[in-house]
Protein backbone atom coordinates (compact mmCIF):
# COMPACT_ATOMS: atom_id res chain seq x y z
CA UNK A 1 0.00 0.00 0.00
CA UNK A 2 1.02 3.43 -0.82
CA UNK A 3 0.40 6.94 0.65
CA UNK A 4 2.61 10.30 -0.20
CA UNK A 5 5.31 7.96 -1.93
CA UNK A 6 5.66 5.29 1.15
CA UNK A 7 5.37 1.87 0.76
CA UNK A 8 3.87 0.09 3.24
CA UNK A 9 4.12 -3.91 3.74
CA UNK A 10 2.00 -5.13 6.40
CA UNK A 11 3.30 -7.72 9.07
CA UNK A 12 1.99 -10.96 8.76
CA UNK A 13 -0.84 -12.03 10.91
CA UNK A 14 -0.48 -14.03 13.66
CA UNK A 15 -1.82 -17.36 14.09
CA UNK A 16 -5.06 -17.29 16.24
CA UNK A 17 -4.49 -18.82 20.00
CA UNK A 18 -6.40 -22.43 21.66
CA UNK A 19 -8.52 -21.55 24.39
CA UNK A 20 -6.59 -23.34 26.82
CA UNK A 21 -3.31 -21.81 25.75
CA UNK A 22 -4.83 -18.19 26.46
CA UNK A 23 -6.05 -19.44 30.04
CA UNK A 24 -2.96 -21.19 31.01
CA UNK A 25 -0.96 -17.75 29.16
CA UNK A 26 -3.65 -15.39 31.60
CA UNK A 27 -2.31 -17.31 34.54
CA UNK A 28 0.77 -16.86 33.66
CA UNK A 29 0.53 -13.08 32.74
CA UNK A 30 -1.08 -12.61 36.15
CA UNK A 31 1.81 -13.88 37.91
CA UNK A 32 4.36 -12.16 36.44
CA UNK A 33 2.57 -8.61 36.55
CA UNK A 34 2.94 -8.94 40.18
CA UNK A 35 6.49 -10.64 40.86
CA UNK A 36 7.53 -7.44 38.70
CA UNK A 37 5.47 -5.35 39.90
CA UNK A 38 3.87 -4.37 36.58
CA UNK A 39 1.06 -2.76 35.17
CA UNK A 40 -0.79 -3.41 31.58
CA UNK A 41 -1.33 -0.04 29.12
CA UNK A 42 -3.44 -1.13 26.54
CA UNK A 43 -5.56 0.74 23.26
CA UNK A 44 -8.71 0.43 22.47
CA UNK A 45 -7.15 -1.21 19.78
CA UNK A 46 -5.63 -4.27 20.84
CA UNK A 47 -8.02 -7.59 21.16
CA UNK A 48 -10.94 -7.75 23.65
CA UNK A 49 -8.75 -10.36 25.36
CA UNK A 50 -5.68 -7.71 26.63
CA UNK A 51 -8.32 -5.33 27.23
CA UNK A 52 -10.14 -7.75 29.44
CA UNK A 53 -6.72 -8.72 30.97
CA UNK A 54 -5.53 -4.82 31.69
CA UNK A 55 -9.32 -4.09 33.20
CA UNK A 56 -9.10 -6.63 35.57
CA UNK A 57 -5.47 -6.44 37.01
CA UNK A 58 -5.20 -3.16 37.45
CA UNK A 59 -4.36 -1.89 34.36
CA UNK A 60 -5.87 0.60 31.99
CA UNK A 61 -7.48 0.25 28.62
CA UNK A 62 -7.31 3.80 27.01
CA UNK A 63 -6.50 6.50 24.07
CA UNK A 64 -3.16 7.65 23.78
CA UNK A 65 -3.70 10.68 25.78
CA UNK A 66 -4.88 8.62 28.79
CA UNK A 67 -2.31 5.94 28.20
CA UNK A 68 0.37 8.68 28.52
CA UNK A 69 -1.05 9.94 31.75
CA UNK A 70 -1.75 6.93 33.50
CA UNK A 71 1.58 4.95 32.57
CA UNK A 72 3.55 8.21 34.15
CA UNK A 73 1.62 8.93 37.51
CA UNK A 74 1.05 4.95 37.92
CA UNK A 75 3.90 3.48 40.97
CA UNK A 76 4.30 0.69 39.00
CA UNK A 77 7.85 -0.12 37.88
CA UNK A 78 7.49 -1.73 34.64
CA UNK A 79 5.01 -0.64 32.64
CA UNK A 80 3.69 -3.25 29.38
CA UNK A 81 2.69 -1.32 26.79
CA UNK A 82 0.38 -3.23 24.59
CA UNK A 83 -0.10 -0.59 21.12
CA UNK A 84 2.01 0.14 19.00
CA UNK A 85 5.55 1.44 18.99
CA UNK A 86 5.01 5.54 19.69
CA UNK A 87 2.64 4.45 22.32
CA UNK A 88 5.67 2.69 23.93
CA UNK A 89 7.64 5.60 23.33
CA UNK A 90 5.59 7.81 25.01
CA UNK A 91 5.41 5.61 28.07
CA UNK A 92 9.32 5.98 28.17
CA UNK A 93 9.92 9.26 27.48
CA UNK A 94 8.01 10.36 30.47
CA UNK A 95 8.94 7.86 33.12
CA UNK A 96 12.64 6.75 32.07
CA UNK A 97 13.13 5.51 35.15
CA UNK A 98 10.64 2.83 34.97
CA UNK A 99 11.15 -0.45 32.72
CA UNK A 100 8.88 -0.13 29.44
CA UNK A 101 8.00 -3.66 27.98
CA UNK A 102 6.15 -3.88 24.94
CA UNK A 103 4.88 -7.12 23.41
CA UNK A 104 6.34 -6.49 20.28
CA UNK A 105 8.85 -3.88 19.14
CA UNK A 106 8.07 -4.13 15.60
CA UNK A 107 4.17 -2.83 16.18
CA UNK A 108 4.54 0.04 13.91
CA UNK A 109 2.32 2.63 13.35
CA UNK A 110 1.78 4.26 9.24
CA UNK A 111 1.97 7.60 10.67
CA UNK A 112 5.30 7.22 12.38
CA UNK A 113 6.14 5.35 9.13
CA UNK A 114 5.36 8.15 7.16
CA UNK A 115 6.96 10.93 8.55
CA UNK A 116 11.39 10.00 8.96
CA UNK A 117 13.55 12.46 11.56
CA UNK A 118 15.28 13.44 8.33
CA UNK A 119 12.24 14.29 6.31
CA UNK A 120 10.55 15.99 8.91
CA UNK A 121 13.48 18.40 10.05
CA UNK A 122 14.17 19.21 6.89
CA UNK A 123 10.51 20.36 6.48
CA UNK A 124 10.48 22.58 9.98
CA UNK A 125 13.87 24.25 8.40
CA UNK A 126 11.77 25.31 5.40
CA UNK A 127 9.39 27.04 7.29
CA UNK A 128 11.57 28.65 11.02
CA UNK A 129 8.79 30.80 11.55
CA UNK A 130 5.96 27.95 12.51
CA UNK A 131 5.34 26.46 15.96
CA UNK A 132 5.56 22.88 15.37
CA UNK A 133 3.12 20.77 16.28
CA UNK A 134 2.83 16.88 16.26
CA UNK A 135 0.65 14.22 16.20
CA UNK A 136 1.29 11.89 19.38
CA UNK A 137 1.77 8.97 16.74
CA UNK A 138 4.94 9.59 15.75
CA UNK A 139 8.88 8.73 16.72
CA UNK A 140 11.21 9.81 19.37
CA UNK A 141 13.05 11.84 17.33
CA UNK A 142 10.39 13.20 15.48
CA UNK A 143 8.88 14.57 19.52
CA UNK A 144 12.58 15.91 19.93
CA UNK A 145 12.26 18.52 16.62
CA UNK A 146 8.51 19.69 17.86
CA UNK A 147 7.40 22.57 20.11
CA UNK A 148 3.95 20.90 21.04
CA UNK A 149 3.04 16.74 20.74
CA UNK A 150 -0.74 16.47 20.85
CA UNK A 151 -3.06 13.62 20.28
CA UNK A 152 -6.73 13.75 18.62
CA UNK A 153 -8.52 14.27 21.71
CA UNK A 154 -6.89 17.76 22.43
CA UNK A 155 -6.05 18.53 18.74
CA UNK A 156 -8.64 21.37 18.27
CA UNK A 157 -8.18 22.77 21.22
CA UNK A 158 -4.53 23.05 21.33
CA UNK A 159 -4.39 24.55 17.39
CA UNK A 160 -7.03 26.99 18.51
CA UNK A 161 -4.80 27.97 21.53
CA UNK A 162 -2.09 28.62 19.43
CA UNK A 163 -4.24 30.16 16.85
CA UNK A 164 -5.21 32.77 19.56
CA UNK A 165 -1.63 33.78 20.18
CA UNK A 166 -1.32 34.57 16.42
CA UNK A 167 1.04 31.51 15.83
CA UNK A 168 1.36 29.85 12.69
CA UNK A 169 1.70 25.70 12.56
CA UNK A 170 3.38 23.16 10.89
CA UNK A 171 1.14 20.10 11.05
CA UNK A 172 2.70 16.39 11.18
CA UNK A 173 1.86 13.86 9.90
CA UNK A 174 -2.05 13.20 9.88
CA UNK A 175 -3.31 14.92 6.73
CA UNK A 176 -6.97 14.39 7.76
CA UNK A 177 -6.36 15.08 11.07
CA UNK A 178 -4.91 18.24 10.32
CA UNK A 179 -7.48 19.45 7.63
CA UNK A 180 -10.07 18.76 9.78
CA UNK A 181 -8.16 20.76 12.66
CA UNK A 182 -7.65 23.20 10.19
CA UNK A 183 -11.31 23.40 9.15
CA UNK A 184 -12.49 23.57 12.82
CA UNK A 185 -10.16 26.37 14.04
CA UNK A 186 -9.55 28.37 10.77
CA UNK A 187 -5.60 28.27 11.82
CA UNK A 188 -2.63 28.45 9.03
CA UNK A 189 -1.64 25.25 8.72
CA UNK A 190 1.10 23.76 6.61
CA UNK A 191 0.58 20.14 6.61
CA UNK A 192 2.53 16.81 6.09
CA UNK A 193 0.85 14.61 4.34
CA UNK A 194 0.91 10.96 5.81
CA UNK A 195 -2.05 9.30 6.71
CA UNK A 196 -3.51 6.17 8.49
CA UNK A 197 -3.72 2.84 6.55
CA UNK A 198 -6.85 2.33 8.43
CA UNK A 199 -8.62 5.10 8.81
CA UNK A 200 -8.26 5.98 5.07
CA UNK A 201 -9.47 2.78 3.95
CA UNK A 202 -13.28 4.22 5.11
CA UNK A 203 -15.78 4.10 1.71
CA UNK A 204 -17.66 7.29 1.04
CA UNK A 205 -20.48 5.88 -0.99
CA UNK A 206 -20.50 2.04 0.49
CA UNK A 207 -21.04 4.27 3.63
CA UNK A 208 -24.01 6.41 2.38
CA UNK A 209 -25.91 3.14 1.02
CA UNK A 210 -25.40 1.67 4.72
CA UNK A 211 -26.63 4.97 6.21
CA UNK A 212 -29.72 4.37 3.68
CA UNK A 213 -30.24 0.91 4.87
CA UNK A 214 -29.80 2.28 8.70
CA UNK A 215 -31.50 5.80 8.20
CA UNK A 216 -31.68 6.21 12.33
CA UNK A 217 -28.24 4.88 12.85
CA UNK A 218 -25.78 7.69 14.48
CA UNK A 219 -21.59 7.89 12.43
CA UNK A 220 -19.04 8.03 14.43
CA UNK A 221 -15.83 8.87 12.85
CA UNK A 222 -12.20 9.06 14.05
CA UNK A 223 -10.77 12.32 12.71
CA UNK A 224 -7.86 10.23 10.74
CA UNK A 225 -10.44 9.64 8.22
CA UNK A 226 -10.85 11.56 5.10
CA UNK A 227 -12.86 14.23 4.72
CA UNK A 228 -15.95 12.83 2.75
CA UNK A 229 -16.34 10.16 5.60
CA UNK A 230 -15.67 12.99 8.20
CA UNK A 231 -18.45 14.77 6.51
CA UNK A 232 -21.15 11.91 6.95
CA UNK A 233 -20.44 12.00 10.88
CA UNK A 234 -23.03 12.53 13.36
CA UNK A 235 -20.16 12.94 16.21
CA UNK A 236 -16.04 13.25 15.78
CA UNK A 237 -13.61 12.11 18.07
CA UNK A 238 -10.32 10.12 19.62
CA UNK A 239 -11.63 6.91 20.06
CA UNK A 240 -12.58 7.87 24.15
CA UNK A 241 -14.64 10.55 22.27
CA UNK A 242 -16.12 8.50 20.35
CA UNK A 243 -16.92 6.01 23.10
CA UNK A 244 -18.36 9.00 25.21
CA UNK A 245 -20.66 9.67 22.29
CA UNK A 246 -21.86 6.19 21.75
CA UNK A 247 -23.49 6.34 24.98
CA UNK A 248 -25.15 10.09 25.02
CA UNK A 249 -26.24 9.84 21.52
CA UNK A 250 -30.18 8.93 21.71
CA UNK A 251 -29.50 6.30 18.45
CA UNK A 252 -29.75 2.70 19.05
CA UNK A 253 -27.89 1.82 16.24
CA UNK A 254 -24.19 3.06 16.09
CA UNK A 255 -22.24 3.11 12.88
CA UNK A 256 -18.26 3.08 13.62
CA UNK A 257 -16.03 4.41 11.34
CA UNK A 258 -12.38 3.47 13.49
CA UNK A 259 -11.03 0.33 14.29
CA UNK A 260 -13.10 -2.87 15.40
CA UNK A 261 -10.88 -2.70 18.51
CA UNK A 262 -13.01 -0.37 19.90
CA UNK A 263 -16.02 -2.69 19.94
CA UNK A 264 -15.10 -4.28 23.01
CA UNK A 265 -15.15 -1.28 25.36
CA UNK A 266 -18.39 0.53 23.44
CA UNK A 267 -20.59 -2.13 23.95
CA UNK A 268 -19.84 -2.11 27.24
CA UNK A 269 -20.17 1.48 27.39
CA UNK A 270 -23.45 1.11 25.53
CA UNK A 271 -24.72 -2.69 26.19
CA UNK A 272 -28.01 -2.22 24.41
CA UNK A 273 -27.37 -0.74 21.63
CA UNK A 274 -26.04 -1.95 18.39
CA UNK A 275 -22.87 -1.73 16.41
CA UNK A 276 -21.68 -1.19 12.91
CA UNK A 277 -19.23 -1.30 11.45
CA UNK A 278 -18.60 1.33 9.00
CA UNK A 279 -17.35 -0.06 5.73
CA UNK A 280 -14.22 -0.70 3.71
CA UNK A 281 -13.30 -2.52 0.47
CA UNK A 282 -12.69 -5.94 2.39
CA UNK A 283 -11.58 -8.99 1.08
CA UNK A 284 -11.74 -7.04 -2.32
CA UNK A 285 -9.65 -4.66 -1.69
CA UNK A 286 -5.66 -5.19 -2.88
CA UNK A 287 -4.33 -4.20 0.29
CA UNK A 288 -5.62 -5.40 3.99
CA UNK A 289 -8.64 -3.50 4.60
CA UNK A 290 -10.24 -4.33 7.56
CA UNK A 291 -11.14 -1.67 9.73
CA UNK A 292 -8.46 -3.57 12.24
CA UNK A 293 -4.81 -2.16 12.26
CA UNK A 294 -2.22 -4.62 11.13
CA UNK A 295 0.10 -3.96 14.01
CA UNK A 296 -2.21 -3.52 16.50
CA UNK A 297 -2.72 -7.01 15.65
CA UNK A 298 0.31 -8.15 16.25
CA UNK A 299 -0.24 -7.94 20.02
CA UNK A 300 -1.28 -11.10 22.02
CA UNK A 301 -1.49 -12.60 24.98
CA UNK A 302 1.49 -15.14 24.23
CA UNK A 303 4.23 -11.98 23.33
CA UNK A 304 2.46 -10.10 26.52
CA UNK A 305 3.73 -13.36 28.45
CA UNK A 306 7.12 -13.38 26.56
CA UNK A 307 7.70 -9.81 26.98
CA UNK A 308 7.11 -10.25 30.58
CA UNK A 309 9.49 -13.56 31.28
CA UNK A 310 12.56 -12.01 29.30
CA UNK A 311 12.20 -8.31 28.43
CA UNK A 312 15.52 -7.77 26.37
CA UNK A 313 16.32 -6.47 23.57
CA UNK A 314 12.77 -7.72 21.53
CA UNK A 315 10.77 -6.10 24.11
CA UNK A 316 12.71 -3.44 26.10
CA UNK A 317 11.72 0.08 24.84
CA UNK A 318 15.35 2.15 25.02
CA UNK A 319 15.61 6.22 23.96
CA UNK A 320 19.16 7.62 23.26
CA UNK A 321 18.71 9.90 26.40
CA UNK A 322 19.20 13.17 24.23
CA UNK A 323 16.52 12.45 22.29
CA UNK A 324 14.25 11.59 25.15
CA UNK A 325 15.05 15.29 27.20
CA UNK A 326 14.24 16.98 24.18
CA UNK A 327 11.25 15.11 23.39
CA UNK A 328 9.96 15.28 26.79
CA UNK A 329 9.63 19.08 26.65
CA UNK A 330 6.53 18.67 23.87
CA UNK A 331 5.12 16.00 25.53
CA UNK A 332 5.25 17.74 29.07
CA UNK A 333 3.84 20.73 27.03
CA UNK A 334 0.57 18.48 25.62
CA UNK A 335 0.15 17.15 29.28
CA UNK A 336 0.02 20.55 31.37
CA UNK A 337 -2.48 21.59 28.35
CA UNK A 338 -4.52 18.63 28.85
CA UNK A 339 -4.46 19.17 32.56
CA UNK A 340 -5.96 22.10 32.02
CA UNK A 341 -8.50 21.53 30.00
CA UNK A 342 -12.12 20.39 31.50
CA UNK A 343 -12.16 16.61 31.84
CA UNK A 344 -14.21 14.91 29.34
P1 LIG B 1 -6.51 7.90 19.87
O1 LIG B 1 -5.60 8.93 20.44
O2 LIG B 1 -7.84 8.43 19.51
O3 LIG B 1 -6.58 6.71 20.79
O4 LIG B 1 -5.90 7.40 18.47
C1 LIG B 1 -4.72 6.71 18.37
C2 LIG B 1 -4.63 6.04 17.08
O5 LIG B 1 -3.63 5.47 16.73
C3 LIG B 1 -5.79 6.10 16.19
O6 LIG B 1 -5.58 5.41 15.04
FE1 LIG C 1 -1.32 4.09 13.34
FE2 LIG C 1 -3.61 3.88 12.07
FE3 LIG C 1 -2.69 1.80 13.44
FE4 LIG C 1 -3.62 4.04 14.72
S1 LIG C 1 -4.80 2.60 13.48
S2 LIG C 1 -1.74 2.89 15.18
S3 LIG C 1 -2.93 5.63 13.30
S4 LIG C 1 -1.75 2.72 11.61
Amino acid sequence: MDINGVIYSFPPKTAALKVEEKVELRHTIIRLLKARNAVIIAHYYTDPEIQALAETTGGCVADSLEMARFGNQHHATTLIVAGVRFMGETAKILSPEKVVLMPTLKAECSLDLGCSPEAFSAFCDDHPDRTVVVYANTSAAVKARADWVVTSSIAVELIDYLDSLGEKIIWAPDRHLGRYVQKQTGADMQCWQSACIVHDEFKTQALLRMKRVYPDAAVLVHPESPQAIVDLATAVGSTSQLICAAQTLPHQQIIVATDHGIFYKMQQACPKKSLLKAPTAGAGAACRSCAHCPWMAMNNLKIIAEGLEHGGAQHEVRIEESVRQRALIPLNRMLSFAAALPRR
